[in-house]
């Protein structure tokens, strides 16, 4: 089964709606002139929720060739729960993707793996493909735990989905010694972990799963370096935070396939 490669832009918590726009446009130019085919690689930008309506109005109004997604959801439905965002409003957004249990969120809001299980399924009941982040700290990855710890994440954010769930959904594999600081898993690294993710897939939710869902790399990719990582065989994509913001890098990722 052939997977299309899904370059994901997380802008996290960067550019307003103003500021969004521009960006979007400028990264529509930057792909017309780059000649995008849409066909090889999918595109996402997922951006901060003030921007998504802007967002979206841009990509449906001008037929852009990549769609757009949230940062996160609520584990709730609707109701009394200030400040959040519910998956029926970003569905109504049109948001293809939302990202869940980013380790941002694991560590500056203590999300647990049972709250990351709760997101993925809020966002799948309204239609939406998550994006499951895991991946381990520098501490786990020194003593040599990497491996069981992320597939241990992998197991409690998955847990109780069915296989065809599983099949449609994205799981990104995002050390956190190599987020946002310049230091990039070797294609080794990552293949081990997305290898070993996809066999734990397999083994909890069959072959098929296994052969059809995504699992992207996270963690320092820019335009210079996605090709050796898009060339291991588990690896499916790249979730990509700092060069999503520069549309020239960000098209190079998505344009991997020229490299
Ligand atoms: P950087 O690409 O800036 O390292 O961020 C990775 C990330 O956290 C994407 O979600």
């Amino acid at each position: 089964m052939s997977r299309k490669p899904l370059m994901a832009g997380n802008w996290k918590m960067n550019l307003n709606h103003v500021e969004a726009a521009g960006l979007v446009q400028n990264l529509a130019w930057t792909l017309k002139d780059r000649k995008f085919d849409p066909e090889r690689s999918e595109a996402t930008v997922l951006v901060p929720y003030t921007d998504i309506r802007t967002v979206q109005t841009l990509i449906e109004g001008d037929k852009l060739p990549f769609s757009h997604g949230a940062q996160d959801v609520s584990t709730h439905e609707s109701g009394a729960f200030t400040g959040e965002v519910s998956a029926d409003m970003l569905a109504k957004l049109n948001c293809a993707y939302v990202v869940v249990g980013h380790s941002e969120r694991r560590e500056y809001h203590g999300e647990t793996d049972e709250v990351v299980n709760a997101k993925a399924r809020a966002a799948l009941a309204h239609g939406m493909t998550p994006i499951v982040c895991v991946g381990e700290g520098l501490d786990i990855r020194k003593e040599g735990r990497h491996v069981p710890y992320t597939l241990d994440q992998v197991k409690g954010s998955l847990a109780g989905l069915s296989a065809e769930q599983v099949g449609g959904l994205v799981v990104a594999y995002e050390p956190v010694w190599a987020i946002g600081t310049g230091e990039v898993a070797t294609p080794d690294d990552a293949q081990e972990v997305c290898g070993a993710i996809r066999g734990f897939i397999s083994d909890e939710f069959g072959a098929e799963a296994a052969a059809a869902v995504r699992i992207q790399y996270g963690g320092s990719v820019k335009g210079s370096n996605v090709a050796e990582i898009m060339a291991r065989p588990d690896i499916d994509g790249a979730l990509v935070g700092g060069a999503s913001l520069k549309p020239e890098d960000f098209a190079s990722i998505v344009l991997f396939y020229e490299q």
